[in-house]
């Protein structure tokens, strides 16, 4: 009579619950994220890393791990992105192109700054020739001269048909060849991280011959073809191949005149802009370390797959880090490594007297280091 009462009430939800929670918080999100990757087309290729990948880089005999301690912040909040730095030591001015259109040059003697020529496109490599025009690898224009009084001419935008997408860096010989790279054909300067993504060659080094206006494609199917030097022999013109982590060499002279080698490979970073600096030492500008996370992302293109779907649904983790310089010698030999934790995207360097100059996309202003005081060790 009293059985009704003994018997305990249902529990509640309680059992069935966690199939419902191990579904939202796991099954869910796997399963959006197995679609979105099946349905995805962008589609990376294979990367010939092999001699990269679980190879040590290089290392510097000197070292600067800290070098933002000692460095200075130059025109800070006039100069948005300065990538690349130009000095002409006659005026005692630098060159900078920004990510609002202009070159600005700032006095090093007062770093004073001042808008020079704005190109309405996207100025990065810069350099002046020995004319004293400043020649500048526009991202968006292409090929620039622009005179001294400032007026800009459009030297060329395009090879064997192929219009430049990416104009990035550039160096000009003694003979007034004019050698520069256009990074990539089909993506554009804000769309680069796709490039690297993707992993196909799409970069090409070229010369420019402002006698004939001729534009010669001298090495093609390059991974990120980035900053360019002349050797002060002119012998050869170095150039980054920014996603392999290395420099070529293609010779302008002598027996190997038209070939092309590799002049320093397995950078601990991921090279910008060089410049030589007349006393025997070319500067690489790094724009983050090759860490182990790059290296796999690298190595597998499902990885990048990835990265590309989190780059267009959400935002890509911040992973850039230990952004420096790193100095070789005439031959490639490694001399010094500057560096620090806390930089990243730094893409230009240049020593003018004792001072190291950087630029950087991600910044408003050049930073100053004294390398007297704070010289690697
Ligand atoms: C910097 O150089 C300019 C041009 O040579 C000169 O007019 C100016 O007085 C100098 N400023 C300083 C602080 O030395
Ligand atoms: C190197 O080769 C290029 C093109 O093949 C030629 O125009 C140039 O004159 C050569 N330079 C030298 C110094 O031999």
């Amino acid at each position: 009579m009293s059985d009704s009462t003994t018997v305990p009430p249902l529990p509640k939800n309680k059992p069935n619950r966690w199939p419902l929670t191990f579904a939202t918080i796991f099954l869910v999100p796997v399963l959006t994220a197995l679609i979105v990757y099946h349905y995805e087309s962008f589609d990376p290729a294979e990367l010939p890393v092999h001699e990269i990948v679980g190879r040590p880089t290089v290392a510097a005999p000197r070292v600067n791990s800290r070098m933002l301690d000692g460095s200075e912040r130059v025109g800070e909040g006039k100069l948005p992105g300065p990538e690349d730095i130009a000095y002409d030591h006659e005026s005692g001015l630098i060159y900078t192109g920004c990510n609002d259109g202009w070159v600005k040059r700032v006095r090093v003697n007062d770093s004073t700054v001042e808008e020079w020529v704005n190109t309405g496109g996207r100025p990065l490599g810069v350099v002046l020739s020995r004319q004293g025009e400043l020649i500048v690898a526009d991202t968006e224009k292409g090929l620039l001269r622009v005179s001294q009084s400032g007026s800009v001419e459009l030297l060329t935008d395009e090879a064997e048909g192929v219009k430049f997408k990416l104009t990035d860096g550039v160096d000009v010989a003694e003979d007034g060849i004019i050698y520069f790279t256009d990074a990539s054909y089909k993506y554009r300067f804000e769309e680069h991280i796709w490039d690297i993504l993707e992993g196909r060659p799409y970069g090409r080094f070229m010369s420019f011959d402002p006698k004939n206006r001729r534009t010669n494609i001298l090495v093609r199917d390059l991974y990120f073809a980035n900053g360019v030097a002349v050797s002060p022999k002119q012998d050869f013109v170095v150039f980054c191949e920014t996603i392999l982590s290395r420099c070529l060499r293609y010779y302008i002279s002598g027996k190997k005149n038209g070939t092309v080698d590799k002049f320093i490979e397995l950078l601990p970073g991921v090279p910008d802009n060089i410049r030589y600096d007349g006393e025997g030492h070319f500067w690489i500008a790094l724009s983050t370390e090759v860490s182990l996370s790059w290296q796999w992302a690298l190595k597998y293109p499902v990885i990048r797959k990835g990265l590309a779907i989190m780059e267009k649904y959400l935002k890509r983790p911040h992973m850039e880090k230990n952004g420096g310089v790193f100095v070789v010698d005439l031959k490639g030999n490694p001399i010094a490594h500057y560096y620090d934790p806390r930089l990243s995207f730094l893409s230009g360097a240049a020593k003018i007297g004792n001072y190291l100059y950087c630029g950087s996309i991600a910044v408003p202003y050049i930073t100053r280091l004294d390398l007297t005081l704070h010289g690697a060790q």
